[in-house]
């Protein structure tokens, strides 16, 4: 009986044939926190055993077996944007930002669009893929390039839920206790601040309506003038939506059931202290050796 059992175990080991997705991921930002998060998805992935090719300004670390890269210019270094420190960006007065997302977006799009591998890249034929990848953030027309392959679509954000993504899934995000992620509240917001809230809400609301969409559209039917379906049948196809939140430290919120938390997926397992810093411990008295969550505390 337990021979029988082995040779029934060993003919299902062989003849089960794993079949990996193809996915292609559009990781369209050229900023290293935006990278962070797709090219950990990314790397899951791979890691599941699917093949993935990634449209990225990024190169991997090391070569990776089934992994490729088509690359597209940094974006972050069009119209001046990318002179600016990030550090600075702390400093835009917030209304401005609201106006200038939609700027910068619409930047972006045109430069990568340039990208003469991108462009050899979407006129082959040969190319099928089953799932599509592809980051929220100013990039909606680059659904044009998902309409192509006819596959799933996935989008993930760096931010939790809010107005780009609530637009997308009916999702609701009640100023009353939701603030807006440019905004430093908490979801114990006063009179004044929740009026604000509620206000910033609005302006943003509205040159999203007015001016981002409308920008977005015109750029997709500028890139993808042979797309089968709208812009409007591809802003609404997502079947997921990942988003960089975890209930453990967030406020409590509405999410739509598409939309799932992916909040420390790019955090890595905790390494032990390099030899110099244990070097360092022994000469600080050890008191290195109790920090605790991998934090450097700083005390007067
Ligand atoms: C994944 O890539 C490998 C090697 O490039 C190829 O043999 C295989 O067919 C690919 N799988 C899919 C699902 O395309
Ligand atoms: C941005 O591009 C200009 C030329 O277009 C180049 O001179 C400059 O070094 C670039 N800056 C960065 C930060 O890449
Ligand atoms: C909300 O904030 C107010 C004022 O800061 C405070 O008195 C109150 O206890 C807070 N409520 C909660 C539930 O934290
Ligand atoms: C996306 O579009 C395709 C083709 O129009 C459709 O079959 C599919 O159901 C849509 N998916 C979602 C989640 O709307």
């Amino acid at each position: 009986m337990r021979s029988f059992c082995l040779l029934i175990s060993l003919f299902s080991i062989f003849t089960i044939s794993s079949h990996g997705l193809n996915i292609l991921a559009i990781l369209p930002l050229s900023m290293k926190s935006h990278y962070a998060i797709g090219n950990s998805i990314v790397k899951n992935l791979l890691n599941a055993g699917h093949n993935v090719t990634s449209i990225t300004m990024f190169e991997p670390e090391q070569p990776i077996n089934n992994y490729r890269v088509i690359h597209i210019p940094d974006t972050m270094n069009v119209s001046g944007w990318g002179d600016m420190n990030p550090l600075d960006y702390n400093d835009i007065p917030i209304l401005l930002s609201v106006v200038m997302m939609p700027m910068m977006g619409a930047d972006m799009i045109n430069e990568i669009m340039k990208s003469e591998e991108l462009n050899e890249f979407l006129e082959r034929q040969d190319e099928n893929f089953d799932v599509c990848i592809l980051e929220i953030f100013t990039s909606e027309a680059l659904l044009g390039i998902v309409e192509k392959y006819n596959c799933v679509l996935i989008q993930y954000t760096t931010f939790d839920a809010f107005i780009w993504i609530d637009k997308m899934t009916g999702n609701e995000s009640p100023p009353s206790y939701v603030p807006h992620p440019f905004l430093e509240y908490t979801d114990n917001m006063s009179f004044v601040q929740r009026f604000y809230n509620k206000f910033f809400v609005l302006i943003d609301d509205f040159f999203y309506n007015f001016l981002h969409i409308p920008w977005q559209k015109f750029l997709y039917r500028k890139y993808f003038p042979n797309a089968k379906r709208t812009f409007d049948e591809m802003y609404r196809n997502s079947s997921i939506i990942f988003i960089n939140n975890h209930v453990s430290h967030s406020f409590p919120r509405p999410h739509h059931q598409t939309q799932i938390e992916i909040g420390g997926i790019h955090v890595k397992p905790a390494k032990t202290f390099a030899k110099r810093f244990s070097r360092f411990s022994r000469f600080s008295n050890g008191w290195c050796n109790s920090i605790f969550n991998g934090f450097l505390y700083r005390w007067h």
